[in-house]
């Protein structure tokens, strides 16, 4: 379980472990909401990966010589600390990957011999490309279909009406985002297992947007695979983790073939390691799982309820402000919402935005987010989002509101988002 915190965190001294938040941005000091995308690092990670490199680093695994020792113990010691972050059931459950991305695909390849024409996969139609182009891919090798349960519209929340019958259409896989990354919505995560499992239909959490926010217990939501990205929860970009239910590990294909992932090698044939190092071909980052296991400890020290607590509260203070803004058209469920608002400015493309933030030091996200299909529902092609994490102040949403309000009367308030 993920251990609670001590005490009330003290978020400015906080914001200090955090090196690269202390500059100046264009003459104004850095104001950096572009959390969704990806976070910044605390001290502690930073020093884990010199640490690492300046003492232990060597290959992994048939380690005979000390450093290779080390090394091995490090990657496995991050192994079984990610195990205890998600509440897995033992450390073999943890596959780590280069992100949320490559999780995701890992399952829709090995899943290529699960399913057959007129079969479904479903999915939302908020989904971030990474938890989208993975199953059409899948569908398109194996015949199957893809349905959809639908986003309401601007308030951008599940219509669950239909999700039983859309279920029971020969759904083989749900895959959902537990946060979207373009709405903030929190999705219901453990009643859509739950609903799933009820049908005999296997589950895919895709906590990109999540593991770093939010308190995360994969035995308590159900789910049979659950992926994230190191890089948005303040560890190093290019590890990540899947977690998947041991007994479909142990059925599933491989995804790439290579060093580590085999027992016994011959001219024509192979046969595989043990789970999880049958999914882990190659070289991996060693480095990087050091790092995520810094983040990990760093995260839990302060407590993910405290975490969610504090960037879902800037989130929601800077939605119902941002809401007095002319011209503003919000997306996202205006109560409870992760760390993130995004939205349209009559009359401004979202670059334009972007751009005009940046001039005053604000890092904000341009674009499609990588939903292109959510926005082309909603009839807009992009929006300007604002994110948070553990670091960012009342004081920065009071900027943000600002310049956004200054930038509404420099465009003008005319022709559309
Ligand atoms: C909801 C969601 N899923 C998946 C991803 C993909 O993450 P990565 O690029 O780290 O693999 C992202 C990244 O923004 C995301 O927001």
């Amino acid at each position: 379980m993920n251990p609670p915190a001590a005490s009330a965190p003290d978020w400015a001294a906080l914001r200090a472990d955090f090196p690269i938040l202390d500059q100046t941005v264009h003459g104004h000091p850095l104001v950096y909401l572009d959390n969704a995308a990806t976070t910044q690092k605390p001290r502690s990670v930073i020093d884990a990966l010199v640490r690492y490199y300046e003492r232990d680093n060597a290959n992994v695994h048939r380690a005979i010589h000390e450093l290779s020792y080390r090394a091995t113990t490090a990657y496995e010691a991050a192994r079984a600390r990610a195990a205890r972050f998600v509440n897995a059931a033992s450390p073999e459950e943890i596959i780590f990957t280069r992100g949320a991305t490559e999780g995701i695909n890992l399952v829709a390849y090995a899943f290529t011999s699960r399913l057959r024409p007129g079969d479904a996969i479903l999915v939302t139609e908020m989904e971030h490309h990474s938890n989208l182009v993975p199953w059409q891919l899948l569908a398109r090798r194996t015949g199957a279909r893809l349905l959809f349960v639908p986003v309401t519209g601007d308030d951008g929340l599940l219509d669950l009406g239909d999700l039983d019958s859309l279920l029971a259409r020969n759904v083989k896989l749900f895959a959902f985002p537990h946060v979207s990354n373009s709405l903030g919505t929190i999705n219901p995560a453990a009643e859509l297992c739950a609903r799933a499992r009820r049908q005999g239909v296997i589950t895919l959490v895709d906590a990109a947007q999540s593991a770093g926010h939010l308190p995360m217990d994969v035995q308590a939501l159900g789910c049979d695979f659950l992926a994230f990205s190191g890089h948005k929860m303040a560890g190093p970009t290019g590890i990540g983790v899947l977690y998947g239910r041991r007994a479909l590990l142990e059925e599933m294909d491989p995804f790439q073939g290579g060093g580590e992932m085999i027992a016994t090698v011959h001219y024509e044939e192979s046969t595989w390691n043990k789970v999880p190092h049958k999914f882990e071909a190659g070289t991996p980052d060693i480095a990087g799982a050091v790092g995520l296991h810094a983040a990990m400890d760093y995260l839990d020290a302060i407590g993910r309820p405290a975490i969610a607590a504090h960037d879902g509260g800037l989130a929601r203070d800077a939605y119902s402000r941002l809401a007095a803004v002319p011209g503003i058209r919000l997306f996202g469920p205006p109560g409870e919402r992760g760390g993130l608002v995004s939205f349209g400015l009559a009359g401004a493309h979202a670059h334009d935005v972007v751009t005009f933030a940046d001039q005053e030091g604000i890092a904000l996200r341009g674009g499609h987010h990588c939903t292109q299909p959510l926005w082309r529902k909603l009839g807009i092609t992009a929006t300007t989002r604002a994110s948070f994490y553990l670091y960012n102040t009342p004081a920065e949403v009071d900027r943000l509101v600002e310049v956004i309000r200054t930038a509404a009367e420099f465009f003008g308030g005319q022709g559309s988002t």
